[in-house]
């Protein structure tokens, strides 16, 4: 049997097989493990390790073993352990000897740590492409709607009228930082760590510089070690991908809140909503729900793999194979979420007319009668004092801040004149007038500025 090797008289009990294999789910690193496998044989050639002959069979034939895989033609035997051998493997059978030249100067805890880092860099690609169109999407809809208004919320309490392009931005704010963390982690993933061998270094002539180039890395790890070791940088990709879905869970949260009856502020496309087996009237926010839910699965993966590095001596230790499965679980998630959200924010109905019942229901002005109050000369504490009072008689008799005449509001402070009914939803907003603020001069300003850097990231 092919898998009885070197000082191994046994194959190995095939539950210990299956149990310590990871082709399962490792050969998604194939293109990886090629484009890695190509790059030293031509390395290996350039340094006369091998021959340039050599280097040619080796490299057509890694190409062919990566068509077969493309095509479907390609087996997978179960016992094989992993990509690695699976690609070594089919390799031997079509070139024969030379096939077993490959892997001179290089180990598998070296090549796992190399594919694992090319398939990461591509996952921050992916992901920040996707962040942006969601970004792009968030702010269609904040132009489209520009002049809508809704109560800005504190402890889910209606606090004071904000416009809805200014609650979107903040959405728009959150995935900036996102991207932000996911160049950083770039940054550092960035590394090649091809050339470590098995934790020493290697004991040929190799070209590191070259193969970095080769694979288009812009450094090489200074310490063999630790490159072998390493898997911060799924650990970076993880914690950056459970901020981004804490911010998506938050805007859930929002959603589904505002497509309730009660909030009335959205209407979900069709698309996007699901309908009940039972219930005739139900149109359910599934997605955002999901979305809510996915969040804790990814927290999962980064703490599963926190806690696997947790014990863990120099250098390679198998237990590090466990990085995989949740690592790819946490791309997945982050990346179908973002897709869904694009579309689902595209497609929803803004019911402004509710959200601007919203505002005018919830004693929204209280705080700009205050600051009238101030303005007349009250310090801001008894102008606050006067106005809670205001407020509860309004509310015990069933009206609007707009409905009591000047004579009762005289009553709760003398400085209340006829100016006060100058103090209007649109008037509250155009006074905070301050940078970042829900000014409608202020708002126009930063979702130009958002326009702007979106263009400018094309
Ligand atoms: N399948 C292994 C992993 O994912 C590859 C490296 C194996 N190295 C070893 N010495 N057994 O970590």
């Amino acid at each position: 049997m092919s898998h009885i090797r070197g000082r191994f008289h046994k194959a190995a009990d095939t539950k210990v097989a299956a149990y310590t294999a990871s082709l399962p789910f490792d050969r998604r690193l194939y293109r990886h493990d090629i484009a890695g496998s190509i790059a030293h044989a031509r390395m290996l050639a350039k340094q006369g390790i091998i021959t340039a002959r050599e280097a040619e069979v080796l490299t057509a034939a890694l190409a062919s073993v990566r068509e077969e895989i493309e095509h479907g033609a390609f087996e997978f035997k179960s016992e094989q352990e992993d990509i690695h051998m699976a690609i070594e493997a089919r390799l031997l059978e079509k070139v024969g000897e030379v096939g077993g030249k490959l892997h001179t100067a290089r180990s598998r805890n070296d090549q796992v740590a190399l594919d694992l880092r090319l398939f990461t860099k591509e996952a921050i690609d992916d992901a920040v492409i996707l962040m942006r169109k969601f970004q792009e999407s968030l702010l269609d809809v904040a132009e489209a709607n520009k002049d809508v208004v809704l109560p800005g919320y504190t402890h889910l309490q209606p606090a004071q009228p904000v416009l809805l392009a200014h609650h979107l931005l903040a959405y728009f704010e959150m995935l900036q930082r996102d991207i932000d963390r996911f160049d950083d982690c770039l940054r550092r993933t960035d590394v090649l760590p091809l050339g470590s061998g098995a934790l020493a270094g290697v004991a040929y002539n190799i070209d590191r510089d070259f193969v970095a180039k080769e694979l288009g890395f812009s450094q090489v790890s200074r310490n063999s070690m630790d490159a072998v070791a390493d898997r911060d940088f799924v650990l970076d990709y993880e914690a950056a991908a459970s901020v981004c879905m804490m911010h998506l869970s938050r805007l859930a949260e929002e959603i589904i809140l505002w497509s309730s009856a009660e909030f009335g502020y959205i209407e979900l496309d069709d698309a996007y909503a699901t309908g009940s087996s039972i219930m005739p009237q139900k149109k359910n926010p599934d997605v955002a729900e999901l979305a809510r839910g996915k969040t804790g699965r990814v927290y999962g993966s980064l703490l599963a793999l926190l806690t696997t590095m947790k014990g863990l001596p120099l250098a390679y230790n198998r237990d590090l194979q466990e990085d995989k499965e949740g690592f790819f679980d946490v791309v997945d998630t982050l990346n179908s979420t973002l897709e869904v959200f694009t579309g689902m924010v595209a497609t929803m109905r803004i019911r402004a007319e509710n959200m601007r019942r919203g505002v005018e229901r919830g004693y929204l002005l209280a705080t700009d009668l205050a600051d009238y109050l101030v303005g007349k000369g009250a310090n801001f504490r008894t102008a606050h004092e006067a106005v809670a009072k205001l407020v509860s008689y309004a509310a015990d008799n069933g009206k609007a801040l707009s409905q009591i005449s000047s004579a009762e509001l005289k009553k709760y402070s003398a400085l209340f004149d006829k100016d006060v009914a100058a103090i209007t939803v649109e008037s509250s907003l155009a006074s905070r007038d301050v940078a970042g603020g829900t000014a409608p001069a202020r708002v126009a300003e930063a979702l130009a500025a958002a326009r702007r850097m979106l263009e400018e990231c094309r």
